[in-house]
């Protein structure tokens, strides 16, 4: 009650010192932090202080009437970062007033209206039962309104406009940001910031140009559908779940004040305030190619030196504007015209017999559209001719992209923005434009690309995100409490163990800070029935499904094929990989170390490993989309292994039976952090039995150091599987059944060197193909042409380059993440690293066909292969053709070591 009649007086009191005593010392602005009704505010009434009136609590910010770049016609009523001059958020951003338009504060709420009285701006109406009491400027830099009882009613943070700052949450529901036409210019331009399930995308007229997760440092935690974004001190985060769990961050270096802002030339940039300016931290799209409009519609980009773009035109088309100052777009050369801005209104295809034909205007060749990255084909499987029919009959349409090897049909739809040269030289993509006769262009088509039109959500790909290195302190720290917690929960945990004890340490008088859960073997044995259902096995034992008390269901592996770890070692091993969490790791729920038994408990994977979807003789066919769904999700998980947590770990056995899928053809990775259960007596045992044949890299073979390249290069194996859907040695295939009219890799290299009697060596098939560009022919046949051309080729010299003999000359799991998700440019392989898999294909192929075992054949082809050239360079060899015989004739089938 007392305070109703406080704010009147304290009101009268603030308005005399505003008005009395301005302008003020700066520091006397602290006193400014809030205002009361009834206040007015114009620029020229504040204008010795630039129009501010109202000041955080420290000057961090203030509140003003402002004119952005010093023009004169355009004031909004603004907060501003005082130390920065940056422009944090702004009202009437679509309707400026004059200098001296004025900013009402009443009971009624805040509006903004020009000298005239013609209203440009206010907040939503305020509910009747309450009133308006103060307008407090936070020291976050929210613009806050009061009631009596200093409950908010209204908050510029719920409104944001292009930019939002730390202490601020983006929301899916109801917010996006906007970018403005220019810095001077605050009008709602025509980007986008707006929300996926799994990420958030910057959009253009209804088409998508980039996502946060292709920035390299974009790094998952979490498949949670994404609900808000923020950014603070340490980086910036997307969350779920009621902003209880981070789905996705980027960690930046410690700052005091950082905004992330969709800026008006279409890039999403973080920066952060550091020695008196501004200083940009991320921006995406890096390639400025990539932005829609940055050559206006139908201009043809390219960077030239320092990320500059340069505008030209297609062959075929001319600059709109008759200066060549001002480019702002093309035109076709001829008297034709495309079709943006006409109007759709009549529901149906533009052509009837009284209108004009439609014709396609060819944008040459090695062309590319920046929102080919985030559709899908419209069509699979047609030719040209029928992609144009289909465009021709679709009002929408104004365009295609063509790829001749696939037969994908793409259709540019809403706009038209600026196109680029193909980051692939040989690309099979053709672009068309659809036009007509001038004289029939519809005039109308005013409002195309309102701002306001809803999202595309059929351009939102499916959920992708890029990993990163992440040392940031925050996970040291996160991890040193999860220790700490699970130390204590251990303690609490400890129970005696079995009868049949053996060791010494039995008495478990140690606690491991960060064990997981502990069972003992009773609990196993019951929860596998008697380990009845086995559902794998590998290098280290059975894995058996189980049904734990609490009804999940596990799968227990038994580790029986490696010597008993000393107790204490074994769990303190469990420690660190029972810390790691990323969701294409295979989560390790709890262990068992009792006696001489050593138990593993995992979380369940329903759909089984990737081996036996992928090289299934029967059944569904596993699609393209998922392969590279998976191929990403791996790569993620070892990203993460090798780089993202606390200690390294290098897998060692990465290999399709390792990959383990669950629905939605999640991958997840399994059996990470095991090589580290053996004890250094054993390490010959490991090199023995690590790694499946086919997936070993050199290094392994010649006693080399192993790092987390070694992974890498197994990595690369698997990713040509995927490709192939078939065992990357594997007897060449004559069956009916995979030719489908479709061209396959049997047909294809019927005179191919990759072949070795009846056996055919993929990686070399891959390696022969890629000098020729041929890479969709690589794809598995069965998938009869269902695939993205674009991405066979990223997966064939992704992983060619992942297969590079030199060790360092393989990329990092991190660089391959960012290289499907397309945030960074794709590797070139380099011929004179690979040569080695003429040899080794070859060799090892023969070792196979004897029947050799398989733990040494390849070895062996690797040893006799060097002994034979004497080098491990083999470019010089390698030209001479003689020195490809092939001449070991047997079609025996080989027994698979799986
Ligand atoms: C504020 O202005 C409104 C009209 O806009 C008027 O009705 C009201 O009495 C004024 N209040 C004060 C405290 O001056
Ligand atoms: C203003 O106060 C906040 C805390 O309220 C502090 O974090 C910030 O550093 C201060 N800024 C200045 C310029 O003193
Ligand atoms: C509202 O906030 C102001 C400033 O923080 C304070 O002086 C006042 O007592 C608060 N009023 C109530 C009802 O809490
Ligand atoms: C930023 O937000 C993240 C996620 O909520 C949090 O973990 C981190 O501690 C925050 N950083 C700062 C400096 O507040
Ligand atoms: C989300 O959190 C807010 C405040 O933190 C709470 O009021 C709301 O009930 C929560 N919603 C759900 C669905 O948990
Ligand atoms: C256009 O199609 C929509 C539904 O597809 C229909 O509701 C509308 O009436 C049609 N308009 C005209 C002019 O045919
Ligand atoms: C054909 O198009 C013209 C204008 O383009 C329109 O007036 C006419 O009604 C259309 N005819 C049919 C059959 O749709
Ligand atoms: C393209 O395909 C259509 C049917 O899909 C066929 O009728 C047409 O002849 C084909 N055109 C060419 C040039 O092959
Ligand atoms: C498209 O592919 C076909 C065969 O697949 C070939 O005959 C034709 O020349 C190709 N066209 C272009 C433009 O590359």
């Amino acid at each position: 009650m007392a305070n109703s009649s406080v704010f009147p007086s304290l009101f009268f009191f603030f308005f005399l010192l505003l008005v009395s005593h301005n302008p003020l010392p700066a520091s006397a602005y602290s006193f400014t932090e809030f205002v009361f009704p009834n206040f007015t505010a114009t620029n020229v009434r504040f204008i010795d202080n630039g129009g501010a009136f109202l000041f955080s609590r420290n000057g961090s910010f203030k509140a003003a009437i402002s004119n952005p770049g010093g023009q004169q016609t355009r004031f909004y009523l603004c907060v501003i970062h005082s130390a920065s001059g940056t422009v944090i958020w702004s009202a009437n951003r679509d309707g400026p007033i004059s200098n001296s338009g004025t900013m009402a504060f009443t009971r009624d709420g805040i509006s903004v209206s020009d000298h005239d009285g013609s209203p440009k701006w206010s907040i939503p109406t305020i509910p009747k039962s309450s009133a308006a009491a103060a307008l407090q400027l936070t020291e976050s830099g929210n613009l806050v309104l009061l009631d009596k009882s200093n409950a908010s009613l209204w908050e510029s943070f719920d409104d944001p406009a292009d930019t939002i700052v730390a202490g601020q949450i983006l929301r899916k529901n109801g917010n996006a940001l906007f970018s403005s036409v220019s810095g001077e210019d605050f009008s709602t331009g025509d980007y986008r910031l707006a929300f996926s399930d799994s990420d958030v995308i910057l959009g253009w007229r209804g088409q998508s140009y980039w996502k946060l997760s292709m920035d390299p440092r974009a790094y998952t935690d979490s498949t949670s559908p994404v609900e808000s974004m923020a950014v603070n001190g340490t980086g910036l985060f997307l969350f779920g779940r009621n902003g209880s769990i981070v789905v996705a961050r980027v960690a930046l270096p410690p700052a005091d004040f950082r905004i992330a802002r969709l800026a008006s030339s279409g890039q999403f940039i973080v920066s952060s305030f550091s020695h008196g300016g501004m200083k940009e931290e991320l921006d995406g799209p890096n390639n400025v190619c990539q932005i829609p409009s940055i050559c206006g519609e139908i201009g043809w980009c390219s960077v030239s030196t320092g990320n500059n773009p340069t505008c030209q035109c297609p062959p075929g088309f001319r600059s709109k504007a008759s200066n060549s100052d001002s480019f702002n777009g093309c035109v076709p050369s001829d008297s034709s015209s495309s079709l943006v801005g006409s109007s759709c209104s009549n529901n149906g295809s533009q052509v009837n017999s009284s209108s004009p034909p439609i014709s396609y205007l060819s944008l040459g060749n090695g062309m590319d559209y920046f929102a080919l990255d985030f559709s899908q084909p419209t069509k699979y499987a047609l030719n040209l001719s029928a992609c144009q029919e289909f465009c021709t009959t679709d009002c929408a349409c104004l365009g295609i992209f063509y790829d001749n090897s696939s037969g994908s049909c793409y259709t540019i739809e809403n706009d038209l923005g600026s196109f680029m040269s193909s980051r692939d030289r040989d690309s099979d993509q053709v672009g068309y434009i659809k036009t007509v006769e001038s004289a029939d262009k519809s005039s109308s088509g005013g409002n195309r690309g309102s701002v306001n039109e809803t999202h595309n959500r059929k351009q939102f790909p499916l959920a992708a995100l890029v990993l990163l290195p992440c040392i940031a302190v925050a996970v040291v720290l996160a991890a040193g409490l999860v220790w700490w917690r699970r130390w204590k929960i251990a303690g609490e945990k400890v129970r005696l163990s079995h009868a049949n004890s053996f060791s010494s340490d039995e008495m478990d008088a140690f606690y491991i800070p960060g064990l997981p859960q502990r069972f003992d073997y009773e609990e196993l044995d019951e929860a596998t029935d008697r380990f009845k259902m086995q559902i794998g096995s590998g290098g280290f034992g059975s894995v058996y499904k189980g049904v734990l008390s609490d009804k999940s269901v596990v799968a227990v592996k038994k580790i029986t094929n490696v010597g008993i770890q000393g107790k204490r070692d074994f769990c303190t091993e469990i420690a660190i990989i029972g810390n790691v969490h990323h969701v294409n790791l295979v989560k390790l729920r709890g262990f068992c170390a009792q006696g001489r038994q050593r138990l593993l408990v995992y979380e369940y994977m329903n759909r089984g490993s990737l081996d036996r979807t992928l090289f299934a003789s029967s059944g569904p066919v596993l699609e393209w989309q998922e392969r590279f769904e998976i191929a990403l999700g791996t790569a993620r998980g070892l990203a993460y292994l090798h780089t993202g947590c606390e200690h390294k770990i290098i897998h060692c056995d990465v290999k399709p039976e390792n990959i383990l899928l669950q629905d939605q053809f999640q991958a997840k990775i399994s059996d990470f952090g095991l090589s580290k259960l053996l004890g250094p007596e054993q390490s010959s045992l490991f090199t023995t039995m690590r790694g499946t044949r086919g997936y070993l890299a050199p290094e392994w073979l010649t006693n080399s150091a192993i790092s987390e390249k070694t992974d890498v290069y197994s990595y690369g194996m698997v990713l040509l599987e995927l490709v192939s859907g078939r065992k990357n040695c594997s007897i060449k295939s004559a069956s009916p059944s995979q030719g489908g009219g479709h061209s396959t890799t049997t047909t294809t290299t019927s005179s191919s060197s990759a072949q070795f009697g009846g056996m055919v060596y993929f990686p070399l098939v891959a390696l022969e193909m890629h000098e020729q560009r041929r890479y969709v022919e690589l794809a598995d046949a069965r998938l009869e042409g269902r695939v993205r051309s674009e991405e066979v080729e990223k997966l064939v010299r992704v992983a060619l380059c992942c297969v590079h003999e030199e060790p360092c000359l393989r990329p990092s799991m991190v660089s391959v993440v960012g290289m499907l998700e397309g945030g960074i440019s794709l590797g070139e392989p380099r011929m004179e690293s690979l040569n080695f898999l003429r040899f080794y294909g070859r060799r090892f192929a023969e070792a196979s066909i004897l029947g050799e075992d398989g733990n040494n054949e390849q070895r062996e082809a690797l040893l006799n292969s060097r002994q034979e050239y004497g080098t491990s360079n083999y470019s010089s060899t390698i030209s001479d053709p003689q020195y490809i015989p092939l001449s070991f004739i047997s079609s025996q089938q080989i027994s698979g070591p799986r």
